[in-house]
């Protein structure tokens, strides 16, 4: 496809909910159980069909989301809604897979260094270590997305070429999972480069199995989903209250608040199913646990209202 050819919008798209997980994996401060059920009840209730829970990753490596299978355990699941978490090797998936979860996330990355710094060994051998995870995940029915971290650039590398992205993200795609989101972990993508990267990816993944993943650090994550709109992209990742930060990317900021995109996705016409003034009292209330401001613009602005 020609460089600057515009895919038309589509009528629905999916919200990847990430904020239990991306959003709270990164605070320091204690947030007991209860809290983190209750925001993932209260993003049931809001409308959002896909919701990242939590991960099961080491807890030297990630304290926060230690708690993940108890909280899997008491959230109030609503047929339809997929509850999934993170899983970094096939012990995760195993602990997964005993906590009831229905769908789990590997994650990659498009750049060495971060690969080392966030799970401790190479590209390669983060892919080899999905194998066994890919093949338990197959004989158990379980359909696992897939993430390519830093597509947009990376904290120690700096450039990464969209060649290398779309390297890691077809074996990704090769190896079974159904769905790859590109993140642009530290939020320096910009419009230009997304559909440029898209573009490139789209190559050999069809699209509708290709999602965003973008953290707003430079205040670009909106323009970078319209940007994947127009290249035919219907699935992102966000985060309510634009919690969040990745815990191996200093000073990457939350992802973009889901409230935002939502105001977005309304504005154009398109369905997701969410309503926003419950997704907005969402992040109050999970903003008001923590002692933070409220990251999402339309929430600030409808409090103020
Ligand atoms: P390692 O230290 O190399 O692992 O860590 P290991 O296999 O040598 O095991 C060391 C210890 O960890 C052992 O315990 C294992 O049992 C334990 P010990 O014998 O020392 O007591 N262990 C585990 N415990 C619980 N659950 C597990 C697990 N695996 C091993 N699954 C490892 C390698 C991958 C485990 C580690 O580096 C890790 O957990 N990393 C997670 C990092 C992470 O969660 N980062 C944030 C998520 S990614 C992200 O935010 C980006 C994304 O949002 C997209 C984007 O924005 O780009 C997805
Ligand atoms: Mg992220």
């Amino acid at each position: 496809m020609p460089r600057g050819h515009i895919m038309p919008l589509p009528q629905h798209v999916r919200l990847v909910e990430v904020g239990p997980r991306d959003g709270l994996q990164n605070e320091k401060q204690p947030i007991s159980v209860a809290d983190k059920v209750r925001l993932v009840d209260d993003l049931t209730a809001a409308g959002l069909e896909y919701i990242e829970v939590g991960s099961f990753v080491s807890p030297k490596w990630v304290p926060q989301m230690a708690g993940s299978a108890e909280v899997f355990a008491q959230i109030q699941q609503k047929p339809g809604v997929t509850y999934a978490a993170l899983t970094p090797n096939l012990q995760g998936f195993e602990a997964a897979m005993l906590a009831g979860v229905q769908e789990v996330a590997v994650f990659a990355a498009a750049s060495e260094a971060f690969s080392q710094k966030n799970i401790n060994c190479s590209i390669a051998e983060s892919l080899q270590r999905f194998v066994p995870l890919m093949d338990a995940a197959r004989e158990q029915g379980v359909r696992v997305r897939g993430y390519v971290s830093c597509v947009l650039g990376c904290p120690y590398e700096g450039e990464v070429p969209a060649q290398q992205v779309a390297h890691v993200a077809n074996q990704l795609f090769d190896m079974g999972c159904y769905e790859i989101s590109l993140g642009d972990t530290i939020g320096t993508g910009t419009a230009g480069k997304t559909r440029a990267l898209f573009e490139t990816v789209g190559r050999d993944i069809p699209r509708d199995k290709l999602a965003g993943h973008f953290h707003d650090t430079y205040g670009q994550a909106l323009a970078n989903i319209y940007a994947s709109l127009l290249e035919g992209i219907h699935v992102f990742d966000s985060s309510v209250a634009g919690l969040g930060g990745c815990p191996y990317a200093k000073g990457a900021s939350g992802n973009v608040a889901s409230e935002d995109v939502l105001y977005l996705l309304d504005g154009l016409g398109i369905h997701t199913g969410i309503e926003l003034e419950a997704l907005i009292q969402a992040g109050e209330r999970i903003c008001s646990v923590l002692g933070r401001d409220n990251g999402s613009r339309v929430a600030r602005a409808w409090r103020s209202a």
